[in-house]
């Protein structure tokens, strides 16, 4: 069993990224720059946030987190969404989810120009995504991509078993691999809460990804001799043992799963960090569709 270490493979790209902008810096242009919206201060929020802002920092990115209290109205808030799509410093942004109940988070992701939407959540990119044209991917599905590219991990061919249909992860995952890509060509299965006998069909799967938000979900007895497991899963449970009381796991039974998969991700450690990459790759992308290179 190996281990597919999603923070330095995040810390790889990261690099990468940065030797990119001071290549940008240095022939006089100026740094890419990703805002960032968080309203309220849901503690999962401010801690995904903390670790975008590091990010920004590390490959160089100029950046900006708006924070609005938990009571702003939807007006306003569509209006601060507004003055971002005009704002051409900014090359792109996000809203951090989940909203407050009383906002409707749909409006306000289709209020994103789709040019700024560097999470790829708005529906012109899902559609582009959907047909195989240029868009920006949602950031954790891309990330899931680029990990399996560069841990060189065959898709084509492979059964795919993804467990949850949300718009952020299992729906738009199930279409990017089974594109005809490099990443992709894969046989996809996509079970959720009404699939009779999960357990089956993800004992039949190569590659096996949780998206589900239950912890301890995939237990060993669902998992196929040598498969690759995926655990999208960020969930907090008790642990009297730790001093906060508390500690992340994932959907996946890690210890005794990983007595039988090929690969597998942690949490943490696992996916996360590879969401953050891919929102950095996406914001280099907004960066240089609005200042093309001359070639
Ligand atoms: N909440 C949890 N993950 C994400 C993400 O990738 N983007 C946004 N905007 N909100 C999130």
């Amino acid at each position: 069993m190996a281990i597919i270490d999603g923070k330095k493979l995040s810390n790889t790209i990261k690099e990468e990224l940065k030797v990119e902008v001071d290549r940008l810096l240095a022939q006089g242009q100026r740094a890419p720059h990703l805002t960032a919206v968080l309203v309220g201060n849901n503690p999962a929020s401010e801690a995904y946030m903390a670790n975008k802002v590091r990010s920004c920092e590390k490959v160089g990115f100029t950046h900006e987190l708006i924070r609005r209290p938990t009571e702003i109205t939807q007006q306003d808030l569509l209006q601060l969404v507004e003055e971002l799509n005009k704002d051409e410093k900014v090359d792109g942004f996000i809203v951090q989810l989940p909203l407050p109940d009383h906002l409707d988070p749909e409006a306000v992701l289709l209020a994103i120009d789709p040019s700024n939407d560097v999470d790829g959540f708005h529906p012109f990119n899902f559609g582009c995504m959907a047909q195989g044209l240029e868009s920006f991917l949602p950031a954790t599905p891309y990330g899931i991509l680029i990990m399996l590219e560069r841990y060189k991990i065959e898709t084509s061919g492979k059964h795919a078993v993804i467990i949850g249909r949300s718009n952020i992860v299992g729906t738009p995952l199930s279409i990017l691999l089974s594109r005809k890509a490099k990443v992709g060509n894969a046989t996809v299965t996509l079970v959720h809460s009404r699939t009779t006998d999960i357990k089956a069909i993800c004992r039949s799967a190569d590659i096996l990804i949780s998206a589900i938000g239950k912890p301890f979900f995939v237990t060993a007895d669902m998992v196929k001799e040598g498969a690759i497991v995926i655990d999208v899963g960020i969930n907090r449970i008790d642990d009297l043992s730790r001093k906060s009381g508390s500690r992340l796991v994932g959907d996946v039974d890690f210890e005794k799963v990983a007595e039988k998969a090929s690969f597998i991700t942690p949490v943490p450690g696992g996916v996360g960090p590879m969401t953050v990459a891919a929102l950095m790759m996406n914001t280099v992308k907004a960066y240089k569709r609005k200042f093309p290179e001359k070639s």
